[in-house]
């Protein structure tokens, strides 16, 4: 099926029972067997089915069976949120004493679970340019057990040489772990590009209402874990094969962190996720349109998109992205002040903590998502005092681009 008839259909067909055509929610926390020594036999793996949803839940392993589907890939896990799933990676693939390679541009959220909370296990994070190949491989140690990458830098907007990064992973018979949050499936599928690991935050794109928070971890079956560098895993690939690595998690990190989501949630993404393919196509045309606008502006003092023909990482993006770019772009104005004023005089464009939406948002960055960082840190992440982060909507780009002409002229 093409991407366009699979956020559709994947993964489910109506109910045999009642007929119904959208997936049913399974508000149930437990399942009824009727005989003692079944429920004992899925329990011990012997026969599948569902104990508890904090486990598994039927809604959950539908959106499950459609992101398997969209990345091609052997399996799915969704979690409460985007940050749970990659606490879920990072947590079921380290211990205390390990170490991970990522790069620098990361979503703030994920830096300060790497360097604070994960730092207070004792699991170690080196940071490298994204652009920086030989970075990534002179970062690499002994104890590093993966490198973590997002497809396009939220909020730095850089994009790493995916293909590059699995090569250096691989070569140390390392994961390359992917989070595909600003592309979704539409854009790449970074399996494709050597990626083992996708993550995705539904939150975002996928759900692409602002109604739920989500997220997802897809085993694009590129890693042997029976032969790789995890020992418990290897263990368990003879059993699981290439289901190893989310059994693993399944079994374990997933199960004892109790990070799965609501069914409601998993219903809500499962709806949010049909008209994905015709979003993101209006989302990256708008934010071409805009991103195009601000450069040419003369109160803009710099604008980063990757569909722009002078960005530093157009050509990479092109190459991974087959010639769109996502839905979002940052610009700066000169001072924090302008920022302020101008988030302030915006009408249409909403002032919050997400992106993704059909809606068009905007945020500072710099006083909010990364205001627990020193100055100089947020300068390095990509989050400057005068930037300001936008995710275009998919409303008319007229009235996208007089909303931001009429804030520019106010200040
Ligand atoms: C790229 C990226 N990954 C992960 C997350 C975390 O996702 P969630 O908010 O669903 O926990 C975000 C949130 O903004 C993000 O932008």
């Amino acid at each position: 099926m093409d991407i366009e008839t699979m956020v559709l259909h994947g993964g489910y067909k109506p109910d045999p029972q009642t007929g119904s055509t959208a997936e049913p929610i399974h508000q149930t926390t437990a399942y009824a067997y009727a005989k003692a020594d079944e429920i004992s036999d899925v329990f011990r793996g012997y026969a599948p089915g569902y104990i508890y949803s904090r486990l598994a839940n039927p809604t959950s392993s539908a959106l499950e069976r459609r992101l398997t589907e969209l990345e091609e890939g052997v399996g799915c896990l969704t979690t409460a949120s985007g940050m749970a799933a990659i606490a879920s990676v990072a947590m079921g693939l380290t211990r205390a004493g390990d170490h991970i390679v990522a790069s620098r541009g990361l979503f703030g959220g994920t830096i300060s679970f790497f360097v604070k909370t994960l730092g207070r296990f004792g699991v170690e994070t080196s940071f490298v340019d994204a652009e920086d190949t030989d970075g990534f491989r002179g970062a690499l140690k002994t104890n590093t057990k993966f490198i973590f990458v997002e497809t396009i830098g939220n909020p730095k907007m850089d994009v790493p040489d995916i293909p590059a990064a699995a090569d250096i992973a691989h070569a140390a018979c390392l994961p390359l772990v992917v989070d595909s949050t600003l592309t979704t499936p539409v854009l790449i599928r970074p399996k494709e590009f050597g990626a083992d690991i996708v993550i995705h935050s539904l939150s975002k794109f996928i759900n692409g209402h602002g109604n739920s928070i989500g997220g997802a971890i897809i085993d694009t079956g590129n890693y042997d874990w029976a032969n790789g560098a995890f020992a418990d895993i290897r263990e368990l690939a003879a059993k699981a094969g290439k289901l190893a690595f989310l059994a693993h998690l399944r079994m374990l990190i997933y199960r004892d962190l109790g990070c799965c989501p609501s069914p409601f949630n998993s219903f809500m993404h499962l709806t949010g996720i049909e008209g994905l393919t015709m979003r993101m196509e209006r989302h990256c045309q708008n934010a071409q349109a805009l991103a195009e606008w601000l450069a040419a502006h003369p109160n803009v003092k710099g604008v980063e998109y990757p569909g722009l023909a002078s960005n530093a990482y157009h050509e990479t993006a092109n190459k991974l992205f087959g010639g769109r770019y996502g839905a979002m772009l940052t610009f700066r104005l000169g001072s924090k002040d302008a920022a302020m004023k101008f988030i302030d005089a915006t009408e249409l464009a909403q002032n919050l903590a997400n992106l993704g939406d059909s809606k068009t948002l905007i945020i500072h960055p710099a006083s909010t998502i990364f205001s627990e960082f020193a100055p100089e840190e947020r300068e390095r992440m990509g989050a400057p005092d005068d930037l300001i982060r936008v995710s275009v909507g998919i409303e008319s780009v007229k009235d996208i681009i007089a909303d931001f002409d009429s804030a520019l002229q106010s200040l």
